[in-house]
Parts: structure tokens; C-alpha cells; sequence
């Protein structure tokens, strides 16, 4: 695999930072995962504008112009199309504030942030066929994250920790509810509900990451007529859903079949979710 570090491209095995990279130390660092098919990305404006919110909001200064990250996600993709055999490759960039010889918890002052970048083979987008898609089942558990999940921070041990929860329950993904009993988000999914018809997913706020798959969901809909609701889903909407999906660059749209061992609806992928990947899948290069 060819990654990217600092200046250069290089293979990832020989890619090498210092322990004292405060991206190590702290989790002082911001990231991105781009999606990208048929060596297309999949709202990459909207990625590297997200991007720039969380080096925003670390004051860390963006290294690279637009046009350059646009530069590097391609030359990523070529430099690693071949041997990643797949037409699907996610690109994952990552910025820390930079390596400084002393561990102060204090922002130092003009040190050169650290870019890295590589790319890996995701799986293939969920087929348009009710019968044939890859469904996900999910236990719910409470959100005990920090109050900053907006940000898309490379510290992600309170990910790690809700993913491996649902894992160890032998499920895929966890839904997670806040001290009001309303969904946030999975570990590292937005989550929208239906019911009887109406297509819903929590608003954004602080307590959940805005994810570009969710943005392009809400944008698809919308040019196709269909609108979703932005609003508190409860546990008891959850619950009683017809239908329960995830989003995520690397899943788009994967349907829930499974709710802490319960079926979601019938128990079987819905008619709204169809209809739904089918508008995305029209507008998701746009
Ligand atoms: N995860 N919420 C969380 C907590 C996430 O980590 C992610 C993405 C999302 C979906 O965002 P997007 O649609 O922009 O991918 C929501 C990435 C893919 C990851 O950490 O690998």
C-alpha cells in the first residue's frame, strides 16, 4: 500500500512518526474518511468542509488547500487501485496538531501539524435488492461519550469501547441513547428510523457526529420530494420502528433487522430503505 506522510508518498510499512506526535500522546488530531467508487469520491466537499470545522475547532491551521486534499485523494487511489483488487476504496486522512519533544497539554505555537494519509478496500455498496443486501443486527446501550461528539477527533476510545460493547453481544454495531433515553448515533454510524412511512433521524447537535452519508441521505431525499425529519427519536420510537437504518461512508445505507434481539418491523428489509438506497444511488456523485 502507498500512504502519504507529511511531504511524501511512501509504502505504509515504511511510514514512521515520532511517540512525542501529540496525534499519539493526546488524540490531538482530526480525521476524515473519504469514500470513494470506481475511483469517484463520494462527497468529498462536503468531507474536507467538515474537515476544516474540526481543525477549526482544535485551532489547528489546515495544511493543505482544498485543491490539494482533492490532489491527494486521487493520487491516493491510483497509487493503489491495482493491488486493492476493489472498486471501492475508502481514503483516510488524519491531521495532528504536530510532534514537540515535551508533553504539555497546552496548544504549542506554530509547529507544523502531521498529515497522514493511506488507503484500504471497503466493502461493496449494498445491492438494490431487499433480498440480497447485507442486514445488521444491533443491541442499544447509554451514550457515555464526551459532549463534543460533533467533532470528528482521532480520540475515539469512547467509540472503540460502544463498538466492542456490541461486538461482545455478537452484534454488528450498538445504538447508542443519551440520559433522556433518545438515540444519539452508533459507534461509528448515524441512525435513521421510519415509521408508518415518515423517514427520521436525530438532529444535529453536540452529541452526535454530522455525518456526510446522513447529509447526503437528508439531500437525495430532498431533491426527490422526500423529506426527513430531523427530531429526538425516543427508545420507544426505536422500538417500535418499521424500519431502523445506518449510515456511514464506508456502509451508505444498511438496514437494521435487529434491535437488542428483537425484530425491527416484519424482521425483514423494508420498502422505504429500497426506496431510499435507489435515490441515493442517483445523487451521491453530485
Ligand atoms: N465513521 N458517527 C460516527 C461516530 C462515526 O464515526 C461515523 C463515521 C459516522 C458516519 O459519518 P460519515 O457518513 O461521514 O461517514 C457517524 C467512520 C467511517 C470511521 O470512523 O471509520
Amino acid at each position: 500500500t502507498t500512504a502519504f506522510l507529511n511531504d511524501s508518498y511512501l509504502p505504509l510499512e515504511e511510514a514512521r512518526i515520532s511517540p512525542m506526535d501529540r496525534g499519539f500522546l493526546f488524540g490531538d488530531g482530526i480525521y476524515e474518511v473519504i469514500p470513494t467508487l470506481g475511483g469517484k469520491p463520494v462527497g468529498m466537499g462536503a468531507h474536507l468542509s467538515r474537515l476544516q470545522d474540526g481543525l477549526d475547532a482544535l485551532s489547528i491551521t489546515n495544511p493543505k488547500s482544498e485543491t490539494e486534499w482533492r490532489e491527494l485523494v486521487s493520487a491516493l487511489v491510483q497509487k493503489n487501485a491495482q493491488h486493492l483488487q476493489s472498486d471501492s476504496v475508502g481514503i483516510y486522512i488524519q491531521v495532528s496538531r504536530g510532534t514537540v519533544m515535551n508533553r504539555a497539554h497546552g496548544y504549542p505555537e506554530d509547529i507544523p501539524p502531521t498529515v497522514f494519509a493511506f488507503a484500504f478496500a471497503t466493502a461493496a455498496p449494498p445491492v438494490e435488492d431487499i433480498n440480497k443486501v447485507s442486514v445488521f443486527s444491533v443491541i442499544t446501550g447509554e451514550d457515555k461519550r464526551w459532549q463534543r461528539c460533533n467533532i470528528k477527533s482521532t480520540s475515539l476510545l469512547g467509540n472503540v469501547m460502544h463498538f466492542q460493547q456490541g461486538k461482545s453481544a455478537g452484534k454488528q454495531e450498538i445504538i447508542l441513547l443519551n440520559h433522556r433515553g433518545e438515540v444519539t448515533e452508533a459507534s461509528a454510524c448515524n441512525v435513521f428510523v421510519v415509521k408508518d412511512g415518515v423517514i427520521m433521524t436525530p438532529p444535529l447537535d453536540n452529541q452526535i457526529l454530522p455525518g456526510i452519508t446522513r447529509k447526503l441521505v437528508i439531500d437525495s431525499l430532498k431533491l426527490e420530494g422526500i423529506e426527513v425529519q430531523q427530531k429526538p427519536i425516543t427508545k420507544a420510537l426505536l422500538d417500535n420502528a418499521d424500519e431502523v437504518w445506518l449510515t456511514s461512508s464506508s456502509k451508505e445505507i444498511a438496514p437494521v433487522t435487529s434491535v437488542d434481539d428483537k425484530p425491527v418491523g416484519s424482521g425483514k428489509v423494508g420498502d422505504v430503505w429500497l426506496q431510499a438506497i435507489r435515490v441515493f444511488n442517483r445523487h451521491k456523485f453530485e
